[in-house]
């Protein structure tokens, strides 16, 4: 599995429950890496990306017994239950946060794919911190006159 996600200086991915930045040349860019493949992410943070992205399907962790389902999107309520529906997948799939399910799958993670913003957040969700020890970066991907750097790096 990929993580993806972007970071502050400081590690935060969100402030007031919502992205303390706006970068579109890095939403493009997230949104074709993870173009006709699977994701999963948090029920909070479904309900904040633009309805169909361009993945291949989306699986949402929700407890919540009843939660709306649409032909993109598939309610999970467990990782477990995620597992079962990727069990058979030869695609990449990606972890595309927020934080609760960034730290849920962070085991199964073999490479992130970090943003890391110029920026220092009084945030209130983080990506796990210890990502820079267990990783190590092999692409570093910098744009002229940009706030932001892309990483990728493989889990050691
Ligand atoms: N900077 C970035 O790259 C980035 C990326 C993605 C998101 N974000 C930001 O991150 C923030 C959201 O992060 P968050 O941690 O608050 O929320 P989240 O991870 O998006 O979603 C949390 C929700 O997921 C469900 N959930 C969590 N663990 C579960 C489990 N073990 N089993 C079943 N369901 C589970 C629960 O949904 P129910 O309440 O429905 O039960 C929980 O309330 C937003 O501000 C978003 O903008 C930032």
């Amino acid at each position: 599995m990929i993580g993806i996600v972007a970071v502050s200086n400081d590690g935060y991915i969100s402030k007031d429950n919502s992205i303390p930045w706006d970068l579109p040349v890095d939403k493009k860019q997230w949104k074709h890496t993870v173009r006709n493949n699977p994701v999963i992410m948090g029920r909070k943070t479904f309900e904040q990306v633009p309805a169909r992205l361009t993945s291949d399907h989306i699986y949402v962790l929700t407890r919540t017994e009843t939660y709306p389902e649409k032909d993109y999107a598939t309610a999970c309520k467990s990782k477990e239950e995620v597992m079962r529906h990727l069990s058979d997948t030869t695609q990449d799939v990606y972890i595309l946060g927020g934080g609760k399910i960034y730290e849920l799958f962070y085991n199964e993670m073999e490479t992130v794919i970090v943003t890391e913003v110029d920026m220092s957040v009084d945030g209130d969700a983080r990506f796990p911190l210890s990502y820079t020890e267990d990783f190590t970066p092999h692409v570093r991907i910098k744009f002229s006159n940009r706030p932001f750097e892309i990483v990728y790096s493989n889990r050691d």
